[in-house]
């Protein structure tokens, strides 16, 4: 049972039922960065400025965490007023189970299936004719974050590939920078090998490995990306042990590495930093040839509640985070992308717009893993890459043996 706001419980005393009374709506999200906190205020703030209800917010650092905490308090039967998962499979038991707030009224009324883009992010929420969720941003996975001054220190240009880093990076480690910043936890591990993947792949071929789960396809290519990561580690530092992802991010940010391969949430912390794209620091938009978008990103979800009062704040609060003027604060702040193309992005960097200019194109888009492959497999998955980058005597094959043996048994 959710405590009303003090105010509204004496509003209520006085004016007896008839006054429209507020309702707290706990959300549980795992925005603990800088440039998470600033986004995530955003949302807060415009939802508490609606007037009745309020945003009570539970951030969970990590994931995987805050994803577990979410499962645990809504199959416990204490699920929180709102939940942040990724657009994909990470829900779909709750979606099956029948233990959401079906949106699609309110999604209809505001007509989101004409505004919501790409499809493969509307996809996420729209199920079998329902929206179960709203997508609230775009974020891809397939950037390189570098230190323009770094680069200018070693006496090199910014890389023009993977290869062209790695015939770089010995003049960086030369130059006392880290050439390559990574965080030693399992997500961004893969997350860098993901993207490595994608580059040397291609999305024809990536697809049908991850979504398709073509074993023999995958023996034949796995192989190369396996030995290509592998050349990263020499140039990794000593303290990406268990580094989360944002003080890794910082050592770009204060010129101390060369690049970090990671989601373009990277973006919101060189904001709070006060750095400018293009002068401080460089967006490579990846595979630098041929650059593309992967379509992840953040959507939130409203488990069934038994308080009406709590359910028609739900409503208000999915309807404030698909508003333009909203969209385009949050994603500002967030780095990432908005899911609708009416919004005003005159406040956008050049990274920002680079992005959209790249998602334009159907051909550029790059689904993110998590729309094909379940918990269970991302998990066999993560473990898996971490275990090869941390461990030299694990040969590719025996990496590229597990990887098959986890795509032959993917749910
Ligand atoms: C991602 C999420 C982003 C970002 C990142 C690091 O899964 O979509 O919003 O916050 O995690 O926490």
């Amino acid at each position: 049972m959710k405590k009303f706001a003090v105010v509204a419980a004496m509003a209520t005393a006085l004016l007896g039922s008839t006054a429209v009374h507020a309702a707290d709506v706990e959300v549980i999200h795992w925005w603990t960065s800088g440039g998470e906190q600033a986004a995530v205020s955003v949302f807060a703030r415009e939802f508490d400025a609606l007037g009745e209800d309020k945003w009570v917010d539970t951030a969970i650092a990590g994931g995987e965490n805050a994803r577990a905490a979410t499962l645990q308090r809504i199959l416990g039967g204490d699920a929180p007023g709102a939940a942040q998962f990724n657009p994909g499979r990470q829900y779909e038991e709750l979606i099956s189970g029948g233990m959401l707030l079906d949106l699609t009224p309110l999604a209809e009324s505001e007509g989101w299936a004409n505004f919501i883009r790409p499809a493969s992010i509307s996809e996420a929420c729209l199920v079998d004719g329902h929206w179960w969720c709203v997508p609230v941003n775009i974020h891809s996975w397939n950037w390189a974050w570098a230190s323009i001054p770094a680069f200018a220190k070693a006496g090199v240009e910014l890389p023009t590939s993977f290869d062209d880093f790695l015939a770089k990076a010995p003049k960086l480690k030369e130059a006392g920078i880290i050439p390559f910043a990574i965080g030693g936890e399992s997500w961004q591990i893969n997350g860098a090998f993901g993207v490595i993947q994608t580059s040397m792949l291609g999305l024809a071929d990536r697809e049908k490995i991850l979504k398709d789960k073509d074993v023999e396809l995958a023996k034949s290519l796995m192989p190369n990306v396996f030995t290509k990561f592998r050349e990263f580690k020499q140039f990794a530092d000593e303290g990406s042990a268990n580094r989360n992802w944002n003080d890794t991010t910082n050592l770009v940010v204060t010129d101390q590495a060369g690049i970090q391969v990671m989601g373009d949430w990277a973006r919101g912390e060189f904001g709070v930093a006060g750095k400018v794209a293009g002068t401080d620091y460089a967006c490579l938009a990846l595979p630098i040839d041929h650059p593309t978008v992967s379509t992840g990103g953040d959507i939130f979800l409203f488990p069934k509640q038994t308080d009406a009062a709590v359910e028609a704040a739900q409503l208000k609060m999915a309807s404030m985070m698909v508003n333009p003027q909203v969209q385009a604060l949050f994603n500002n702040a967030k780095g990432s992308m908005p899911i609708r193309d009416d919004v005003d992005m005159s406040l956008a960097d050049d990274c920002m717009k680079k992005g959209l200019e790249i998602i334009k194109d159907p051909a550029n888009i790059a689904v993110d893993a998590g729309r094909w492959l379940s918990n269970d497999t991302t998990g066999q998955m993560n473990d898996l890459v971490a275990q090869f980058w941390a461990d030299d005597s694990m040969t590719v094959d025996a990496a590229v043996e597990q990887y098959v043996n986890i795509l032959a048994t993917a749910e």
